[in-house]
């Protein structure tokens, strides 16, 4: 099978791209990645000289770029990662936000119907369901009501994806996971900021009162999840992929502060995130029953992986946050 993925470079899609590069069940996998502040090709150590591994840099918004890629890969099926991913940044500047997930995966869904890919699995969130009052969880049938344009921007996509199943009669699935945190992830999301600036001594900016409620999903596991949609997924249909494991935000960041050493007097009160969600809370029972998926990370033991995997790579962190990265992009893969 020749698998393309998009933003393989980024947090989840070189998890996904370490994963299947392990395995032999795909024959080729491209990485169609733009390589913006998020895509980093130190994620994937080893794919370059793996002949089943191939780079486009390629904008997914861009249907020339996109037509290209489809045309000489043919891929058998397409599993799309790459959007703009950070809510905060969404609310700061929606522009590119909205170009990339919205009309982004427009442009990969259109040349998917003209090429007769036999199969697209679009990676999507539970945060298109928005803030759920407790006790409710949202199972795949629950209303999108969305906040953020980050949020917004994937529900759109989410909608266009179910669409041109039903009316192309494509074979699409949608996955929509939730909070996601493990080993390479950008130090801008609550987990590995937190878990950055506690190594380094610094504040930690807990965002009004620190009461959000997310439940947290292992890379890894979110992942196999996906794997397991791409291949025993129905057409049309959304699977959501939680881990289970619900907490306050507050509670996370104790928890960093004990891993790390550190004491409380880090933790800095800040401004609430504007139109904030309270808590998200998914079920995941479809994913499991149709799939026979089941997450294998308990939060305690992937917390403890993640602290000590950035622990034992302040170099990575260092590159992220100065783009020293794009040096290595010139040096190792210039002309491919
Ligand atoms: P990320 O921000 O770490 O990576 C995004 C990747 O997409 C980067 O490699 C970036 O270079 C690439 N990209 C961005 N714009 C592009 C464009 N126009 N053309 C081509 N490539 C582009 O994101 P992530 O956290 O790995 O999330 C991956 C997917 O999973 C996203 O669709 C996101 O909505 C979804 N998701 C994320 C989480 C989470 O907790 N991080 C949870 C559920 C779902
Ligand atoms: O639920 C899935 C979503 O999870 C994904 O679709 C998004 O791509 C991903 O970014 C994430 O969105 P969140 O907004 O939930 O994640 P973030 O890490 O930005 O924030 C998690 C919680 O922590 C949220 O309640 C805001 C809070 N927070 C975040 C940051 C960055 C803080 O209190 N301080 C911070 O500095």
């Amino acid at each position: 099978m020749r698998l393309l993925v998009t933003g393989g470079a980024g947090f989840i899609g070189s998890a996904f791209l370490r994963r299947t590069l392990r395995g032999n069940t795909y024959t080729a996998l491209c990485n169609a990645d733009k390589l913006t502040y998020a895509g980093n090709l130190e994620n994937l150590p080893g794919a370059a000289g793996d002949a089943r591994y191939s780079l486009e840099r390629v904008d997914i918004a861009d249907a020339e770029e996109v037509e290209r890629v489809f045309a000489s890969f043919r891929p058998d099926a397409v599993v799309h990662f790459a959007a703009e991913s950070h809510v905060d940044r969404s609310i700061l500047s929606p522009e590119p936000v909205v170009r990339t997930n919205v009309h982004g995966t427009f442009t990969l869904l259109e040349a998917a119907r003209r090429h007769g890919t036999p199969r697209f699995v679009h990676v999507s969130t539970d945060e298109v369901y928005g803030s759920i009052d407790e006790p409710h969880d949202a199972d795949e049938s629950y209303p999108l009501v969305t906040a953020s344009p980050y949020s917004a921007s994937k529900a759109g996509s989410d909608l266009l994806a179910l669409s041109y199943a039903k009316t192309y009669k494509m074979n699409i699935s949608v996955t929509r996971a939730s909070n996601n945190y493990g080993p390479y992830q950008f130090p801008e999301k609550l987990i590995p900021l937190m878990i950055a600036n506690a190594l380094e001594g610094k504040e930690l900016p807990v965002y009004g009162d620190g009461q959000q409620i997310r439940d947290w999903l292992y890379v890894d596991d979110h992942c196999s999840a996906i794997e397991a949609v791409l291949h025993k997924g129905r057409a049309g249909e959304v699977y959501n992929i939680g881990g289970s494991r619900a907490l306050p935000n507050l509670d996370v960041v104790r928890r960093i502060l004990e891993a790390t050493g550190r004491g409380p007097e880090l933790i800095k009160y800040v401004a609430d995130r504007p139109g904030h969600d309270r808590r998200y809370a998914i079920t995941s029972d479809k994913v499991k029953r149709e799939t026979g998926w089941k997450p294998a990370m308990e939060f305690e033991a992937g917390l403890a992986a993640t602290v000590n995997w950035y622990r034992d790579n302040p170099q990575w962190i260092a590159n992220v946050r100065s783009g020293a990265y794009r040096e290595f992009y010139e040096k190792n893969y210039a002309g491919r």
